[in-house]
């Protein structure tokens, strides 16, 4: 089957450009990841899971994930909890917030989570499962989705038999991960279960896992009959590769490209988590962006000494000078603007304090 991953594809009523969505990951999918992730081609973008009662105690940091802009769209909302009720309420909020999908997780694999009788835990308890998601489908008139392993335990298929309930509950797309929450993220991926999945269901199905190229998405596509991927781990500070992945155009992008979108990236990130959170936020990203031989890694090392943003910033920019007109010229482009559908977000939620 030939496949086209620049085809538009709908949930429900929701038009998305195209077959490729970036993948929700906390400590990760903040806006500046996701509109960054629009910009290079992801036809969907999803928040970080965010607990429900952290939104039912607004809990200030909690609704900070709530904040959309206006060129994310389409954006989902990723919720977890146990109680249908809760979630409800929560699936309301988001809808309120201005998010065009309403996502559902049963897929974390974190103890915290799943200990709380989140998350992948749910996989197993069918019947509260589908309480969830026929709570939340009632609550909201944006459509549902459910993100899911394949089970808890290594060569589970609970989501094949799961998978046919929670449509019936109201789910209109399903997100497969088929790995078991015990495996977290080792081993591999098997899009076997994302295959049969699709036959079972009809509505679309998102494939996730070890989707790390235009090739790989191709064949992934092709063999299962989902209706898209999904990207994570590829993504991280790596928005070419999202590009890459859509459009099969791999040029490396030049050290100015790199060291423009991260500080783009760094600026975002600091307007919107406030620049004391930022700080140690963005490490991870140092690494993540300065990799695959871009730069050296001592270079990268140096920066993560580095007390503040500011440092950091006239670091990358004495490496890279002509990176200063690049980052200006993007800002100039992709100033964010906030929707602020929702009345009594946190001043934070804004500025950063
Ligand atoms: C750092 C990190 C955080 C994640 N957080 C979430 C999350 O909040 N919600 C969720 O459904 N999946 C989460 N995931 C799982 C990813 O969405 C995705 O399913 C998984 O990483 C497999 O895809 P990949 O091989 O493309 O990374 C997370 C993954 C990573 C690596």
């Amino acid at each position: 089957m030939q496949v086209n991953l620049l085809e538009h594809w709908w949930i429900g009523p929701v038009e998305i450009p195209t077959r490729v969505v970036l993948a929700p990951m906390a400590g990760v999918s903040v806006q500046a990841f996701r509109r960054q992730g629009r910009r290079f081609g992801a036809g969907l973008v999803c928040s970080e899971m965010v607990s429900c009662a952290g939104i039912e105690h607004r809990n200030e940091r909690t609704l900070g994930y709530l904040r959309v802009a206006r060129d994310e769209h389409p954006l989902a909302i990723q919720i977890f909890g146990s109680e249908p009720a809760v979630m409800a309420e929560a699936a309301r909020m988001v809808e309120a917030a201005g998010a065009d999908l309403v996502d559902v997780n049963f897929g974390c694999p974190v103890r915290k989570v799943t200990k709380a009788g989140a998350g992948a835990t749910l996989l197993e308890d069918p019947l509260l499962a589908q309480a969830i998601v026929a709570a939340v489908s009632a609550a909201v008139s944006v459509p549902v989705s459910v993100k899911m392993r394949r089970g808890l335990e290594n060569g589970s298929c609970t989501c094949l038999e799961l998978g046919p309930r929670l449509v019936e509950a109201g789910a209109a797309s399903l997100t497969i991960h088929p790995r078991s929450a015990k495996q977290m993220y080792t081993g591999e991926a098997d899009h076997r279960l994302t295959a049969e999945l699709v036959g079972r269901v009809d509505v679309p199905v998102v494939a996730s896992g070890d989707i790390t190229s235009h090739a790989k998405a191709r064949a992934v596509l092709a063999s299962t009959g989902a209706a898209a991927v999904m990207v994570g781990r590829a993504a991280q500070g790596n928005p070419w590769a999202v590009a890459e992945i859509v459009d099969g155009d791999g040029a490396e992008p030049s050290r100015e490209e790199v060291v423009a979108e991260l500080l783009l990236f760094v600026r975002e990130t600091v307007r919107e988590l406030g620049e004391r959170r930022a700080t140690g936020f963005l490490k991870k990203f140092y690494g993540w962006y300065l990799g695959h031989g871009r730069f050296p890694k001592p270079f990268k090392n140096e920066l993560l000494q580095l007390a503040t943003v500011e440092e950091v910033e006239l670091r990358l920019l004495a490496a890279a000078p002509g990176a200063a007109d690049l980052l200006e010229r993007l800002e100039d482009e992709h100033a964010p603007e906030d929707e602020l559908l929702l009345e009594g977000l946190p001043i934070s939620a804004y500025g950063g304090g």
